[in-house]
Order: C-alpha cells, then sequence, then structure tokens
C-alpha cells in the first residue's frame, strides 16, 4: 500500500509527501529536481526521475509496491507556457500518459491529478462550480484540462479511477523550510517588490469588482495537502472518479491581500496601479460544496495564516 507522488520535492508534493507520511502511509517521492529540491523531502525515499522516463517509473513502481498514484509533477507558469507551448504540452500531457501507461501496466487503478483553475479561463459567474464551462486561456490550463479528459477516457477504457483537483490560488507554508521558491504569484512578488524598497503593483484598478481589483480565492498549501489526503483515503475505499475544486469558497482583491501582508509584515503596501494584465479574470472564486459532500474537505486556514507562514518562509530564504 504505497502511494507515489510525483513532482513530490516540489511546492506542492513536498506538502502532500509530509501529509501522507503523517497520516501513517507508505510513500515515494519522484522528482527530477528541475525545480524541487531534494532537501524538502522528509519521512519518504526519494527517485531522482522525470515522468517522462518510463523504466524509471516501472521500477519505481515495483520496488517499492506503488498502489496508488498522486501526480503533481509539471510545469504551471502561464506566461511561459504561451512561449513554449510544446514544452508544457510534453512535460504536462506526455508526463501524464507516460505515466498512466505505467500505472495501468502495473494494475494501478488509484490516481489523484493536479489540476488547476486554469482550466475555467475566464469564467462569468459569482462562484465557480465543476460544472462552469472549462475553456482554458492559456496552454498551462489546457494541458489540465486535457488531462482530466484523458483520465476519463482511461476510466472507460481500463477501470481507472482518478481524482482530478482544481486548485485554486495557492499560497503559504506548512513549515518556512517548504516555502515556494518561486517569486511567479501576487505574494511572493509582493514580498520582492518590498525587500527592494519598491511599491508593490497592482495589475489593474477598475475592474468590475468591489475596489476595482482582482478577486481570487486563496487556499493554504497545506490545506491542499489534506485534500489529497482525503483524495486518496476516498480512492482507498473504493471511490468512483470525481472532479473537484480546491478552494476556501471565500475571494479576496488584491488590496485586501496587500492588507494583510501589510499587517503581517509591518510594513507599508500602499501600491503602485499599474495597467492591467493580460487575461487576468476580474473573479474566480470557488465553490466548495461538492468537495465538502464528496470528501468530507474544507479548507480551514485563513489568508492571514497563508501570508504569515509564506512569509517566514520567504525571511528564511532571503534573510
Ligand atoms: C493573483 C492576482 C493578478 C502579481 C495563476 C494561474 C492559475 C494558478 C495560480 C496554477 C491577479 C494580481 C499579481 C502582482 C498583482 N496557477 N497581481 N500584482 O493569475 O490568479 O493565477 O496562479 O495552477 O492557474 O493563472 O495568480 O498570483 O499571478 O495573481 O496585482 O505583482 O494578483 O493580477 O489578479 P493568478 P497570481
Amino acid at each position: 500500500m504505497t502511494w507515489l507522488v510525483t513532482g513530490g520535492a516540489g511546492y506542492i508534493g513536498a506538502h502532500v509527501v509530509r501529509a501522507m507520511v503523517a497520516d501513517g502511509r507508505q510513500v515515494v517521492a519522484l522528482d527530477d529536481l528541475s525545480t524541487g529540491a531534494a532537501s524538502r523531502v522528509d519521512g519518504a525515499p526519494l527517485v531522482v526521475a522525470s515522468v517522462l522516463d518510463r523504466a524509471a517509473l516501472d521500477r519505481t513502481i515495483s520496488e517499492h509496491g506503488v498502489t496508488g498514484v498522486v501526480h503533481i509533477a509539471a510545469k504551471k507558469q502561464v506566461g511561459e507556457s504561451v512561449a513554449d507551448p510544446l514544452l508544457y504540452y510534453r512535460e504536462n500531457l506526455t508526463g501524464l500518459s507516460t505515466l498512466l501507461e505505467a500505472t495501468r501496466d502495473a494494475g494501478i487503478d488509484r490516481f489523484v491529478f493536479s489540476s488547476s483553475a486554469a482550466t475555467y479561463g475566464l469564467p462569468d459567474v459569482d462562484m465557480v462550480t465543476e460544472d462552469t464551462p472549462a475553456v482554458p486561456l492559456s496552454p498551462y490550463g489546457e494541458t489540465k484540462l486535457v488531462g482530466e479528459w484523458l483520465m476519463r477516457d482511461c476510466a472507460t477504457a481500463f477501470g481507472l479511477r482518478s481524482m482530478a483537483l482544481r486548485y485554486f490560488n495557492v499560497a503559504g507554508a506548512a513549515r518556512p523550510e517548504l516555502g515556494d521558491p518561486g517569486v511567479f504569484n501576487l505574494v511572493p512578488m509582493v514580498f520582492r517588490a518590498l525587500d527592494a524598497g519598491e511599491r508593490p503593483q497592482v495589475f489593474g484598478g477598475d475592474y468590475p469588482t468591489p475596489d476595482g481589483t482582482c478577486v481570487r480565492d486563496y487556499v493554504h498549501v497545506a490545506d491542499i495537502a489534506d485534500a489529497h489526503l482525503a483524495a486518496a483515503r476516498a480512492l482507498d475505499d473504493g471511490a468512483a472518479s470525481a472532479t473537484y475544486n480546491i478552494g476556501r469558497g471565500e475571494g479576496s482583491s488584491v488590496l485586501e491581500v496587500l492588507d494583510v501582508i501589510g499587517d503581517v509584515t509591518g510594513r507599508d503596501t500602499k501600491p503602485e496601479i499599474v495597467d492591467r494584465r493580460p487575461g487576468d479574470p476580474a473573479r474566480v472564486v470557488a465553490a466548495v460544496d461538492r468537495i465538502r459532500d464528496g470528501l468530507g474537505f474544507s479548507a480551514t486556514r485563513d489568508l492571514a495564516e497563508m501570508v504569515e507562514s509564506a512569509w517566514a518562509g520567504w525571511r528564511r530564504r532571503h534573510p
């Protein structure tokens, strides 16, 4: 009864490994260390390999007696995917299909997949449900949606049971050393600006939202990890395939996030409002009823906990 966690040395994967180990599960992490770090993997063996390496997958599955897979290894930058779609299709979709071939041939039927709110594109609804039309706007979002289709087809063809988890805006860290090393999302970009003595930039102040700035559903990475645990448990208990949003069901505007960052860091976060960023939806907030009813999961950490823990991690990396 071992779970393979691909991308297990990355920001989200390391949190999932940690949560599964804490839950008493046998885990093996697999990561090519392109963005991950071996030091993040605690309490589980790490296989350094790519999900594109079929032989390494077969070896890992047989040596560790893998019975379920949590597939997190992927490229995840929207802008980069526009510039290099072939990279994203290879890493995210050829990677997925290689892994699915290996799991099928090993007779494994339990599969948890990292999907994304990027599958929805520009949702024109107050609360995004899993039935809101998925119209991704980037190659990144496309690879996640097509990945979900591929798993659905594998369910029909050979009985794969999969859980697609659509993450909303992930932030925070369970421990400072597990913080997000990237500077691509709002919270770390604001930290970077503060350290550089610059004003944080807000991309657009004229959106049709209460304060004119974009609204997102920020969710703590430790909650994301708990949701994976709930999905793995459900598959162990025989659950059928499903797709779930992982968010808090609560929106925060960019200005609200800046206020929390100001409170936590004690810095002046008065922003500079600049032009809109192309492709940014005004509001993306998850409906979370389905995951609550289906997996008994609800996020428990708030925005202040996300920002406090992210700041502790940032200070550790930027003393
Ligand atoms: C959040 C808000 C920005 C930086 C992306 C992907 C999504 C998912 C999460 C992977 C937006 C605003 C940001 C800044 C700003 N990724 N902002 N100033 O774009 O909501 O989601 O990451 O699955 O698929 O699209 O996240 O953190 O980039 O931005 O005003 O310096 O903060 O405009 O409204 P986003 P983000």
